[in-house]
């Protein structure tokens, strides 16, 4: 359970388990819908007996609604097997009938019972289960992570993989598989990467790799560097608030040792030429969410600093659009994860398309960094809470790295501008504990405002993406419908929505940045108060204009117009939290959405 529980970040709408016993009698399940821990209470009531090999999940619901009926495992070949799956099978429709013309029965609306029928229908027809899952594999479309267990064998559990990560723990006398080494960190830190289209069978003593035709693969095995420790809470409620107040760390651990002996910016992993680095003409940044927008803010500054024209674009839109990619394409993944699955396609689109991928990336080891060209690692630790923070700022920080690496790179800026750059940047850390140490106001406000019905954001230049993203966090964290605009487009439709104490938070400017954008904000905060809007301001301090506008103005310490990010978006995080904590709301787990999402 332990390691179901650490894999919730990849779903948490249902959870189940199945398993074998030495008496080869039948296969045990349990799933319950809901979170991990109703499955908990329900084998407390009727616990499971001792089993030698089990098979568990935690799903987000791709077919069908989270059931009892839907939760996996699955059962087959007249409850000999159990399967669980992550992805999903593309080819589903025609094997149902196909199945069902066999005269099997569905007791579920699921892609991953079609699965689990097709390996019953091929183990029933004699074959191993490890067999069985080939052939099964072979004539699977989609994405899967498909893991079995078989009554009649019970020391050994098969796994096989397309698309979807699965990772095996080798342990003494033990073997685990899991879709990401959380799942065993606390048996084993020696683990194995399972290739594309490669099936696995362990027993407690042995692993035997082959690909989809039975021919042996060999794999090495890597030691996992990952501190657990830094995954518990600290004292705080929740996760979210203690990944807020990481931020600090996040960005200091993300910005440290990047310099080599040549005073270079240096990237972690992998080699990208440098010739071609120079001769790039175009930069795409692909990411969903989060992340998207911190690829938003970093745009700002890479195009600033290097000249070079950034495009940003929704992962899951990017190749079905027939992007303008070539060799003089480099192209930025950014991701906390590293195993969102429309980012990794977009990935693969690009590569194939003869363009250098970058990834920014925080889960170490995963699919992204591992098949990018290079990886740029943020360096904010394990993040848990669904809703991004800490990863947030960690990227956007890595972002300016790239932007500052190239421009150096490139003979963009001097190599004093290049210092001063870091600098700035070194100082944001502690400026960062500003916010945080003086977020009283914005909480208690927050706590005053759980009867919202609907909350707008304004922002401008790089105030812009701060807005929308303010507003990601209060839609999935309060279930508040909430929107955030660019400042200066809310006249041209967006105002007709602002009523009387409609509440509008506005990410002012920096009046010492260019004065003119100073201004258009606040005029823009003029344009709705006129129409009776509440403003939120979020403003450096001292100054005092903008509190001349504001109902509630939050201050945050001073810093370059580029850098304001980093700070501005603070008190709109620890908004969302304040707000959907009053309201009683599971903030780290919010209804409907998953970590990670692992399906496209
Ligand atoms: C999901 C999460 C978001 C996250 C996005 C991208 O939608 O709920 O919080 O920003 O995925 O995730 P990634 O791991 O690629 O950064």
């Amino acid at each position: 359970m332990g390691g179901l529980a650490r894999l919730e970040y990849r779903g948490y709408d249902s959870a189940g388990i199945a398993l074998v016993t030495d008496d080869r009698s039948r296969v045990a399940t349990a799933k319950k819908a809901g979170k991990l821990a109703r499955l908990a209470e329900a084998l407390e009531e009727t616990p499971l007996p001792a089993g030698t090999a089990a098979i568990g999940h935690t799903r987000w619901a791709t077919h069908g609604p989270p059931t009892d009926a839907n939760a996996h495992p699955h059962l087959a070949a007249g409850g000999r097997i159990a399967v669980i799956h992550n992805g999903i099978i593309e080819n589903h429709g025609p094997l149902r009938d196909e199945l069902a013309a066999q005269g099997i029965d569905f007791l579920s609306d699921t892609d991953t019972e079609v699965a689990g029928h097709l390996l019953g229908s091929l183990v029933e027809s004699g074959l191993s289960l490890a067999d069985a899952m080939r052939s099964a594999a072979r004539r699977l479309e989609g994405a899967f992570t498909l893991l079995a267990v078989d009554a009649s064998d019970p020391h050994t559990v098969v796994g096989a993989r397309r698309n979807s990560p699965l990772v095996v723990g080798l342990g003494e006398g033990e073997n685990f598989l899991g879709s990401d080494v959380v799942a065993f960190i606390e048996h084993t830190r020696s683990a194995l990467e399972l290739g594309q289209d490669e099936v696995v069978e362990i027993t407690p003593d042995s692993v035997t790799v082959t690909d989809t035709h039975g021919n042996p693969v060999s794999r090495e095995p890597y030691h996992v560097d990952w501190d657990a420790a830094a995954a518990e809470k600290g004292g705080f409620a929740t996760f979210m608030d203690k990944e807020i107040h990481d931020q600090p760390a996040a960005v200091a651990d993300t910005l440290r040792g990047r310099v080599d002996d040549q005073g270079r910016l240096k990237l972690d992993e992998g080699i990208v030429d440098e010739y071609v680095l120079k001769s790039i003409d175009k930069i795409i940044v692909i990411a969903c969410g989060t992340a998207a927008y911190a690829g938003q803010v970093a745009r700002y500054a890479i195009e600033h600093w290097t000249r070079v024209p950034v495009e940003v674009e929704l992962a899951h839109e990017f190749r079905y659009r027939d992007p303008i990619v070539s060799v003089k394409t480099l192209v930025v993944a950014v991701s906390q994860s590293g195993e969102t699955m429309d980012t990794i396609m977009a990935v693969r689109h690009a590569q194939q398309q003869g363009a250098t991928v970058i990834g920014i990336v925080n889960a170490q080891g995963s699919t992204i960094a591992r098949e990018a060209d290079a990886v740029l690692y943020t360096r904010a630790g394990p993040e848990i809470a669904v809703a991004s923070t800490k990863a947030f700022l960690a990227q956007i920080t890595a972002g300016y790295l790239l932007g500052i690496y190239l421009a150096d790179l490139r003979g963009n800026k001097f190599p004093d501008e290049i210092d001063a750059l870091l600098r700035e940047l070194d100082e944001i850390p502690a400026k960062i504990q500003r916010v945080l140490d003086t977020a009283a106001p914005i909480r208690e406000v927050a706590r005053s405002m759980a009867d919202e019905r609907t909350v707008l954001f304004l922002g401008r230049h790089v105030g812009f993406p701060v807005a929308m993203e303010g507003a990601l966090k209060l839609k999935e964290l309060a279930y508040i419908h909430a929107e955030g605009f660019a400042a200066g487009e809310l006249k041209h439709g967006p105002i007709a929505l602002v009523e009387q104490d409609q509440p509008v938070f506005v990410v002012v400017p920096s009046p010492r940045g260019r004065e003119s954008l100073h201004s258009k904000v606040l005029s823009n905060v003029q344009e709705v108060r006129a129409r009776g809007a509440r403003t939120l301001v979020i403003a450096e301090e001292g100054d005092t204009v903008a509190a001349d506008h504001a109902a509630h103005v939050f201050y945050v310490p001073s810093a370059p117009v580029l850098m304001t990010p980093l700070l501005s978006v603070i008190p709109l995080q620890i908004f969302a939290l304040e707000l959907a904590s009053a309201k009683g709301y599971d903030v780290d787990q919010p209804r409907n959405l998953a970590k990670s999402v692992t399906v496209e």
